[in-house]
């Protein structure tokens, strides 16, 4: 298995939003913990020879991440066209040579359909719900993933556990491991008042 600063040296030509939405919530994943996550993945043994689906893949960094291991194939769910043009161009800049998959569509409401034979493996780093208006747009993810996945890896807002413990609880799943990250993120939207910021965010490994 290739290092994690490799596979972040390889992420690190993946482009991020063009035009950020704000109400998608549109933060790219830095290829630092991009890497992480997909390496911490890959050592558990939850990448080879798996279904990777990235839910709200944005640009694609952490379907193209696990792409760059050895999974069966890898989907990218995204609702907004534009993200999934740069995904596309990012697919052919990082080159990985795992299948993968671009789906336009609605991560909470899949449109998929998954063979049987296969574990599957949740990658997502879901819009938080810090926008008015999208309060509890994770929970919708989480819902999704609770119905697809074997093993699920997800990033959420910092003070995220209670929340995520117990929904984990009530869909009979268990909460493996957790750990706090740091973002540090490129101005995204006109509100943003500093040209590069600090965001806390805490990441959950789930097996359903
Ligand atoms: C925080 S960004 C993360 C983007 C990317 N996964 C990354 O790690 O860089 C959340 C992404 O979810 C997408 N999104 C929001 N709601 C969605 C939905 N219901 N279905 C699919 N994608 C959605 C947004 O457009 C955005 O690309």
């Amino acid at each position: 298995m290739a290092t994690k600063a490799a596979l972040e040296a390889q992420l690190a030509v993946v482009a991020g939003f063009e035009a950020p939405k704000v109400s998608l919530e549109q933060y790219p994943t830095p290829p630092d913990l991009a890497a992480h996550l997909v390496h911490l993945a890959d050592l558990r043994g939850d990448i080879e020879s798996t279904t990777v689906l990235d839910l709200g893949t944005g640009t694609g960094m952490l379907a193209l991440g696990a792409a760059l291991r050895s999974p069966a194939r890898v989907v990218g769910v995204e609702l907004d066209p534009d993200a999934l043009d740069t995904a596309l161009d990012n697919a052919r800049r990082v080159g990985a040579s795992a299948p993968i998959h671009w789906i336009r569509g609605d991560a909470t409401r899949l449109p998929l359909c998954l063979p049987d034979d296969q574990p599957v493996t949740v990658l997502m780093n879901p819009p938080f719900g810090a926008q008015r208006g999208n309060e509890h747009a994770d929970r919708a993810f989480l819902d999704a993933v609770s119905r697809v996945a074997d093993v699920s890896y997800s990033v959420h807002n910092e003070g995220s556990k209670e929340f995520v413990e117990s929904f984990v609880a009530d869909a009979d799943g268990e909460l493996t491991d957790a750990f706090r990250a740091t973002f540090d993120l490129e101005r995204q939207f006109d509100f943003h008042d500093a040209d590069r910021r600090e965001l806390d965010a805490e990441v959950f490994r789930i097996e359903w």
